[in-house]
């Protein structure tokens, strides 16, 4: 009997907007591709036909006045179909999956921007992912004066300016205070890069950060269970048992 480790890593990319993570993803997708690692490049709001109708309800229109709750409730049933359809099925086939926002996007935004108890959301993300959650954690931190004029500069040429742009300056900073928070409660998880440096220099910093979450050698590879190191079995919850 031999013991199968078909899980990929799971990659997910935080922060303002305006930070950069968009840039950051594509960078980072090249770099995994050149080495020959299938990638799976996904986001939050709307990576599937459910989450497309729920990043139009949520961001589509200023109409709707929705409270902290809704948003959480629609973005978690967003993350759920996005679990199940993308990212799961992306990880037993073993893709480095990186997601533009994940669960730590609501904690921060409706949690600590929009007030709601951060235990009931951790519970309501539990819902929604399974228990998933991510190898690595990149934190783009910028402060909201920037990351604000940086977005109302972007939407003169063209891109979209949506309604948690449109917020107070104190809501941003709350929002920024809540990632930075998040992040020093999981060292492990997070890394946080200033995303006011270069392009260049915060590729080349997540590029270290992700080279020892891939795994080495044995990452993405069948393996008997004398080879499977115990970490992995316990940390890496996709082993199947195979006969
Ligand atoms: P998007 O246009 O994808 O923004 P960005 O380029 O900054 O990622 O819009 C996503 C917006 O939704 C963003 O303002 C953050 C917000 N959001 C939440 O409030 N909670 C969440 O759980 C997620 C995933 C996003």
């Amino acid at each position: 009997m031999a013991l199968q480790a078909r899980r990929g890593r799971f990659i997910t990319f935080e922060g303002p907007e305006g930070c950069g993570k968009s840039t950051q993803v594509r960078l980072l997708r090249g770099r995994l591709e050149a080495l020959g690692r299938p990638v799976t490049q996904t986001r939050e709001p709307g990576a599937t036909a459910l989450g497309v109708a729920v990043r139009q309800l949520l961001l589509g229109t200023d109409q709707l006045q929705l409270v902290p709750e809704t948003e959480a409730f629609l973005l978690s049933a967003d993350r759920a179909q996005h679990v199940a359809e993308v990212i799961r099925p992306a990880l037993a086939a073993g893709h480095v999956v990186l997601s533009d926002r994940h669960v730590d996007s609501m904690l921060a935004y409706q949690g600590y921007g929009g007030g709601m108890d951060l235990t009931s959301l951790t519970h309501l993300a539990s819902i929604a992912t399974g228990g998933l959650a991510p190898d690595l954690t990149v934190l783009i931190d910028l402060d909201p004066t920037i990351s604000l004029a940086r977005r109302h500069a972007s939407s003169s040429a063209g891109g979209e300016i949506n309604r948690f742009d449109r917020r107070a300056l104190a809501f941003h900073h709350r929002v920024r205070e809540g990632f930075l928070m998040l992040a020093a409660g999981e060292p492990d998880r997070f890394i946080v890069i200033d995303g006011a440096l270069g392009v260049e220099e915060v590729a080349e910093t997540i590029w270290s950060a992700v080279q020892p979450t891939l795994g080495g050698q044995y990452a993405g590879r069948t393996r008997t269970a004398a080879q499977l190191p115990l970490f992995d079995v316990t940390q890496f919850e996709l082993c199947a048992i195979v006969s």
